[in-house]
């Protein structure tokens, strides 16, 4: 394609490889904090303007398409001959520069994540016969463990903000715990501390050097493991017959650690924040109507961790939601989006006794099967294990005030502060 140029070119015309040239001239930007702080008005207005499949803009005005029906989201996962993982056939890489803040998420690495067809099958299938073999039970055992001393750290206080002392260091200890880190070692905590640092760098902190002692530290305990098996899943991986080399477990272990720890630390801020909040459950859990299983599965519906996902590459031009998509184009899968499409929830109401919301993605790439029931035993028994120890726990400030991250992709509050009455410890 030739692009105007020159003296010819309008005055307004942006300079060639800008990815204006080739956004939809209705593309909406997919950053802005009031849609962020309302992600529901968001998808609702531009499901009623754009249909089904919206152009959007994401950050630096990069083009793409946000899928946020239902049907087609499930349309899009189910057919990854069509919609696949490997980011490199994007046609926008051109555009894109080396420090762009969605790096981390699409650039291209050797892990599950971007690997397709039969070569996925032979790695995801070793990640899920591994966890596959994790003991639910033992697990639970081991998070309530993991609770009591998160909660022994602060009880005695009567406050905590507990997305930082709670939330996300269970979700990253239960992870680091099922691929066979001992609890309490030095090398343990270093690793959650740089695994913190790498996912969800704070002020001052470097999450490339971060994410580099990661890599390393999983290398040592791959090493360690091909030495000493014992009953973890860097264990079973290593058995497995597909015989994946070291290199392949570390990256995939990595993927396991990750996808792992962000989702379902904020699938249990949602629940608290949905239990202390909502006078449904507020009321009933106390007097055993609502489960927490229940306050789970609505939290999964309505304010789902993993809001919108980037994403699938178009492998051809195709048509989606009467869209023409053109081979390289990239679409974010809009879970949260999708699972509030008014053609699943006619009656304007969504519910939450059911699991068919698309939470956990669908088809050849979606969390792998046993996943979602280890973070189902990881979320419950901390919350669970919260309300027991604490039972008179409340929200240290109205509601009104909690405020969700500044971010599209994952979903969950800034900070949950609570009291209650300090237990001597
Ligand atoms: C024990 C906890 C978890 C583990 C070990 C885990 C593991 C994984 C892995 C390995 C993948 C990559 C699959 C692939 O590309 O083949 C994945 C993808 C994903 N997971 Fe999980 N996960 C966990 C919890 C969660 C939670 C709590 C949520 C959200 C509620 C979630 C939502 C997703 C989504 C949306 C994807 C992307 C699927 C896609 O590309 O279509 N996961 N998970």
């Amino acid at each position: 394609m030739t692009e105007a140029s020159g003296p010819a070119a309008a005055p307004n015309t942006p300079p060639p490889g800008c990815p204006a040239h080739t956004a939809h001239p209705d593309a909406v930007p997919l950053s802005g904090l009031e849609y962020q702080q309302t992600p529901f008005d968001l998808y609702r207005s531009l499901r009623s303007k754009h249909g089904s499949v919206a152009p959007v803009l994401l950050d630096g005005g990069v083009p793409a398409w946000l899928v946020l029906g239902y049907s087609e989201v499930s349309y899009v996962t189910a057919h990854d001959e069509l919609f696949a993982r490997d980011s490199r056939r994007w046609n926008q890489w051109d555009n894109i520069p080396a420090d762009w803040p969605l790096m981390p998420f699409v650039g291209y690495q050797p892990s599950v994540l971007f690997t397709e067809g039969a070569e996925h099958r032979r790695r995801a299938g070793v990640i899920t016969e591994a966890l596959e073999s994790v003991d639910q039970f033992e697990l639970g055992r081991e998070c309530a463990y993991i609770a009591d001393q998160l909660i022994a750290s602060f009880a005695g206080r009567g406050s905590a903000e507990l997305m930082s002392v709670y939330t996300h260091p269970l979700a990253m200890r239960a992870a680091v715990h099922m691929v066979g880190m001992p609890p309490g070692a030095a090398d343990t905590e270093a690793l959650v501390e740089d695994l913190r640092m790498s996912l969800d760098a704070a002020e001052g902190d470097d999450p490339v050097a971060a994410y580099i002692r990661v890599g390393e530290r999983v290398h040592h305990l791959v090493k360690e493991r091909r030495q000493n098996p014992a009953a973890d899943v860097t264990s079973r991986m290593l058995e497995h017959p597909a015989g994946l080399s070291d290199e392949e477990i570390v990256q995939d272990l990595i993927s396991v650690i990750a996808a792992a720890q962000q989702p379902t630390a904020n699938w249990i801020c949602n629940a608290l924040r949905l239990l202390l909040t909502d006078e449904r459950f507020a009321l009933n859990v106390s007097g055993g109507r609502l489960s927490v299983s229940q306050a789970l599965n609505e939290v999964l519906w309505l304010d789902t961790p993993t809001q919108n996902f980037i994403g699938r590459w178009a492998v051809r031009d195709t048509q989606l939601g009467g869209r023409r998509i053109r081979a390289g184009d990239c679409l974010v899968l809009g879970l949260a989006a999708a699972n509030a499409d008014p053609q699943i929830w006619p009656g304007a109401q969504v519910g939450s006794e059911n699991s068919a919301h698309l939470s956990f993605s669908n088809g050849e790439h979606r969390c792998p099967y046993p996943a979602p029931l280890l973070a189902d035993v990881i979320a419950r028994t901390a919350v669970e294990t919260l309300l027991e120890r604490l039972p008179d726990l409340v929200l240290a400030v109205d509601p009104a005030e909690l405020t969700w991250r500044p971010s599209i992709w994952m979903r969950g509050l800034t900070a949950l502060p609570v009291q209650f009455t300090p237990v001597a410890q």
